[in-house]
């Protein structure tokens, strides 16, 4: 398989897929995907959370281990959760380190802009894949779930930003909601493949969270997400017809029932039960 630099070198997309559990795994594997993203949004799109700042290091671990068992083959990239990066280079490589040595990812991805810590986790054998613009375990200083880069202040600092983490070393950037043109000026600017999420079709691939790509999700869709299936309401559907068949008596049927046996099995005798 080609790595993201050569795929990025050779101008062709790096398709990358969020997942949080084995059998989803192998489904974005078996799909052809280069990369496999455990997203912290595990949070809010498996857990339920509002945001992804719940998240802990036991449970992007747990999500990764399962992951990393059905991914066969995939490159596994392991997202480093609020506050296991930011409380000092310690114990952010100890973090990271934890998610290859006892998970078996490839990567870690991690948000906003330490350009220190990044080149130390590299230095360490870490790859690490940045991600900048909408960085959701800072939702509460953006003020929300918005589009960011869209002044002329904010754009300059992102591509500084960008500049920073590709010198580092990160081999590559999450975009997310970003203008098309900024991501674009950023992806030429920068070695280090970029990753669009909401950041148009400039970017060297793209990553969707797998939730929506399925249609399995109940509340809002962001704009830049596409479904591709309706993966939600056909299991209500199924589910529904299920709960009907048992009520009715439908469910189960004979072929999905153990046959009585042919013979009548012998009561034991009174010698066999004493003994
Ligand atoms: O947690 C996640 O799924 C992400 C992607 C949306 C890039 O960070």
């Amino acid at each position: 398989m080609l790595t993201f630099a050569e795929k990025k070198r050779r101008h062709e997309k790096i398709v990358v897929i969020t997942a949080y559990d084995a059998l989803t795994a192998a489904m974005v594997h078996d799909a052809g995907v280069d990369a496999i993203l455990v997203g912290d949004s595990a949070g809010m799109v498996f857990a339920g959370h509002e945001t992804t700042l719940p998240v802990t290091m036991d449970e992007m671990l747990y999500h990764t281990r399962s992951v990393v068992r059905g991914a066969r083959s995939a490159f596994v990239i392991a997202d480093m959760p609020f506050l296991s990066y930011q409380c000092g280079h310690d114990e952010a490589v100890r973090n990271a380190g934890r998610f290859l040595k006892e998970a078996g990812a490839h990567a870690v991805k991690l948000e906003g802009s330490d350009p220190g810590l990044v080149a130390r986790l590299v230095r360490t054998g870490i790859p690490v894949m940045g991600h900048l613009g909408l960085t959701p375990q800072s939702i509460h200083v953006l003020g929300g779930f918005r589009a960011q880069g869209k002044t002329m202040e904010s754009a300059a600092r992102l591509v500084e930003q960008a500049k920073a983490l590709d010198i580092a070393g990160c081999f590559s950037i999450v975009l997310e909601c970003v203008p098309t043109s900024l991501a674009a000026q950023v992806t030429q600017m920068v070695q280090a493949a970029t990753i669009g999420i909401g950041a148009g079709i400039a970017c060297d691939g793209q990553v969707s969270v797998i939730n929506d790509l399925l249609g399995l999700t109940t509340g809002y869709l962001p704009r830049h997400a596409k479904r591709y299936a309706d993966f939600f309401n056909e299991g209500l559907t199924a589910v529904r017809t299920y709960v009907d068949e048992v009520r009715s008596g439908v469910f189960p049927s004979v072929e999905h029932s153990i046959a009585s046996p042919q013979t009548k099995i012998e009561e034991p005798s009174a010698d066999t039960k004493t003994q």
